[in-house]
């Protein structure tokens, strides 16, 4: 019986449809749980000159009102660089920062109490934008470069040049479910914490720290999130220390929500950036030398920036073999909401940069853009002599051309791109566009330390099996897949093994669930522990018929010795009855990894995972407006844990990154408010955004060539970048409306204001 490769539902696909999946908010709640709200700052930079919270006290139903110096004990919400205060203390740095704390009996009276706060600032100088903070030399860090070879010296001599600019918006996460957390006290000061996280360790660290008490007083839970994207992993921070500082002054149990447009207002997005380039190549597109500054607007404090920004810089290769590169980063701090971790890290920022790059250098030389990709591939796997990453990396495993020579073929990429060109000819108002891009990314925390995992694994007397581990489920699936290699590690059909809620008192010092990694790592401490206890179920029938461990086979679940044969649950039994463990912890650290940040040399990554994407779409020149009407994609995951997850994953992916690059459009106005606040704003992808016609295949020769669990890849993140290549056509739909003559200045999103923008210029250059 095999259940890993097994295209199994989403364990709670039922419940989730049905509604009786149960997210924070549906847990019953103790008697007299209070509600919270937060007073938020309604200037972008100012010195906080008094509170004047009279009338919130007295608002119906309030119980308590904090400020930071009511705070017990530490007043830090931050990941890891202790500069984010829950309550802000003395100054404000964004409009939306938390700067007083309301508790009332219920969310209404809370959130209405809340709005009464009346602060006074003077008003300072802000920083808003990549060019503000260029301007004023506003820098989380100095800037950091990346650098192999002498591109400057390359770029003076280079027979072609091309060079540009690209704008890159930020993205709101709108992980259906919004922030939430809820504290509930124990005795003797002791806290637990339901929280909508992806990373419960630092939720019951930073609680910990809140309520002054150890790690070991606090226990956090969490059952799913309704998505995280990256949001949920330093932004449930806020809600849940608020909640236990709460719980702790007043006694009650306390839980924070917050409204959409709260949630909007004050939790991090996805970093906008703007990547300018020069590249150098030769006739054929061969890139010679390459120059990029990436500038990234950070927001007001560190949070996740500096991993992030690193990681778009170690994505602005690609797939290409670059032979010289300079990548200037610059890590700007803006009075805007703290950037976080989304989907991709950053990675997406870097690679639309270089696809940008590719992308002109085949417009300059006219030539079919996926070809000047071809020339420019790294060498595939089983090469002697692998090619080398800018930080000195071997790339051992790269699948692309298969991946696009598939691809392209599967799709009629060639035929399909000469029948539009001869459409657009004969339109008056419509232009369509094609185009093809490749994924490379790097699987494993550049934070080398983050890549371990543990798992605890009982075998009840009946054969039952609970499983448990660091990993959390918001949605992606990463319970089912751990599910499926328990049950194969135990040759047990997957009703025998139960899936439980994410504990930090079950697995301790875990690791977010990021990176894409959830599976690699976690399915390999299940498995370790699975192995444990099966090893020791081998030693006990050794024992037993007096013969050596290697004499006793475990096959489909059940076990031979000696001419005879043992079902798992006789063994199980006869464990129990003989005083074998049944419970064991499962361990897993990634190797090879090994990351020097600031020289940016080393192997920040256990491998690579690979995609490919051909978009097609039409645009209206006289309104801007656009569809994708086809998308086919072709994606390397190894070999796939659960096929029917992994699809979903990569569906998902390329919809929220063509949402990223198209309509989701954050606009803050000239004050540093969020005018983009709600769903009414902010359009992210709806059902009949999706391409008309939407192909997705896994790579079916896929398999990791590294040892992961049953040689499977990651695929949470690397998808999103797929949908750069619906921007890519666009891009090309544009350019179809001049004379070849000039490479399509285009910002993202590529929202129709833009794309009109951007095709009166083509006109103005045809003109
Ligand atoms: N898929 C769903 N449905 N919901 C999510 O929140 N998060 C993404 C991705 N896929 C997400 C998702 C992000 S940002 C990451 S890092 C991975 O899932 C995390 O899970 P994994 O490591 O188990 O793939
Ligand atoms: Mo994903 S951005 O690594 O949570």
């Amino acid at each position: 019986m095999r259940t890993v490769h097994k295209p199994l539902p989403h364990d709670a696909a039922r419940l989730h449809v049905t509604g009786e999946a149960v997210y924070v908010d549906d847990i019953p709640l103790p008697a007299n749980t209070l509600h919270l709200a937060f007073g938020l700052s309604t200037v972008a930079h100012g010195d906080i000159l008094a509170l004047d919270l009279d009338e919130v006290r007295q608002a119906e139903g309030v119980v308590a009102v904090l400020t930071a110096s009511g705070l017990p004990a530490a007043n830090d919400v931050s990941p890891a660089a202790h500069d984010e205060p829950l309550l802000a203390i003395d100054k404000v740095h964004f409009v939306g920062q938390p700067v007083f704390l309301v508790a009332a009996e219920s969310h209404l009276q809370a959130r209405r109490a809340a709005a009464l706060g009346r602060i006074s600032y003077r008003q300072l100088p802000s920083i808003l934008s990549i060019e503000d903070a260029l301007a004023a030399d506003s820098q989380l860090e100095p800037p950091l470069n990346y650098r192999k070879g002498n591109p400057e010296q390359i770029l003076g001599k280079a027979p072609h040049i091309v060079s540009g600019r690209i704008g890159i918006g930020g993205q709101e996460h709108f992980y259906l479910e919004g922030q939430v957390a809820l504290a509930v006290p124990l005795e003797g000061g002791d806290m637990l914490i339901h929280s909508s996280s992806q990373h419960p360790t630092e939720i019951q660290h930073k609680v910990a720290e809140a309520i002054g008490r150890p790690m070991h007083a606090v226990r956090t839970e969490v059952r799913r999130m309704g998505g995280g994207f990256g949001g949920k992993e330093s932004q449930g921070n806020a809600p849940a220390c608020a909640c236990a500082v709460m719980a702790m002054l007043t006694g009650s149990a306390c839980k924070m929500r917050y409204d959409r447009d709260d949630d909007m207002a004050i939790t991090g997005k996805r970093h906008d950036a703007a990547i300018r380039y020069r590249a150098g190549f030769d006739d054929d597109g061969r890139i010679q030398a390459v120059e990029y500054i990436q500038d990234i607007r950070c927001g007001w404090s560190r949070d996740l920036s500096l991993p992030v920004a690193d990681r778009a810089m170690l994505h602005a290769d690609n797939c290409y073999n670059l032979p010289a590169v300079s990548i200037t980063s610059t890590r700007l701090r803006t009075n805007t909401q703290s950037a976080t971790a989304f989907r991709g890290f950053g990675g997406p920022q870097g690679m639309l940069g270089c696809e940008r790059v590719l992308d002109h250098i085949a417009f300059t030389l006219g030539k079919d853009p996926a070809e000047v990709r071809k020339v420019n591939f790294y060498a595939p796997q089983n090469t002697p002599r692998p090619d080398r990453t800018f930080y000195d990396m071997p790339v051992e495993d790269c699948v692309i051309d298969d991946i696009i020579e598939e691809l392209m073929e599967s799709c009629g990429y060639a035929e399909r791109r000469a029948e539009i060109r001869a459409w657009n000819r004969e339109r008056e108002n419509l232009r369509r566009g094609i185009a093809l891009s490749p994924v490379k990314f790097g699987i494993s925390f550049t934070l080398t330390h983050l890549n371990q995992a543990g798992a605890l694994v009982h075998v009840y007397q009946d054969g039952s099996i609970h499983i448990n581990h660091g990993g959390t489920e918001m949605g992606q699936g990463l319970f089912i897949k751990v599910a499926q290699v328990a049950a194969e590690a135990f040759g047990q059909p997957m009703e025998a093994v139960k899936i439980t809620a994410t504990d930090t008192g079950k697995v301790p010092n875990t690791s977010p669930t990021a990176a894409s990694s959830g599976s690699d790592l976690n399915g390999m401490a299940v498995k370790r522990a699975c192995d444990e206890i099966t090893g020791r179920l081998v030693d006990l029938l050794a024992s037993l018929h007096q013969v050596k461990p290697a004499e006793v086979k475990f096959r489909n679940g059940g076990f031979e010795v000696g001419g005879g044969s043992y079902s798992f649950g006789e063994t199980i039994k006869l464990a129990y009855m003989n005083r074998v463990s049944l419970s064991a912890t499962g361990f897993y650290a990634t190797p090879k990894v090994i990351w020097d940040r600031i020289a940016g040399k080393g192997r920040p990554f256990f491998y690579f995972a690979y995609g490919a994407a051909v978009s097609e779409v039409v645009i209206d020149t006289l309104t801007g407006e656009n569809r994708i009407l086809r998308a086919d994609i072709l994606h390397d995951v190894g070999k796939s844990l659960n096929p029917a997850i992994d699809i979903g994953q990569i569906e998902g992916g390329y919809v929220q990154g063509a949402g990223w690059l198209t309509t989701e459009e954050l606009v803050w106005n000239a004050d540093g408010k969020l005018m983009t606040h709600a769903p009414s704003t902010y359009k992210i992808p709806a059902c009949s955004d999706r391409p008309r016609e939407f192909n997705i295949r896994l790579w079916e020769q896929g398999r990791n060539r590294e040892h992961t669990v049953y040689r499977s890849k990651a695929v949470g993140e690397p998808p999103l970048m797929l949908g750069i290549s619906a921007f890519l056509a666009l891009s090309d739909a544009v350019a179809a409306c001049g004379d070849g003559s000039v490479y399509p200045h285009l910002d993202a999103p590529a929202t129709p204001e833009r794309i009109l923008a951007a095709v009166a210029r083509q006109q103005g250059v045809r003109a």
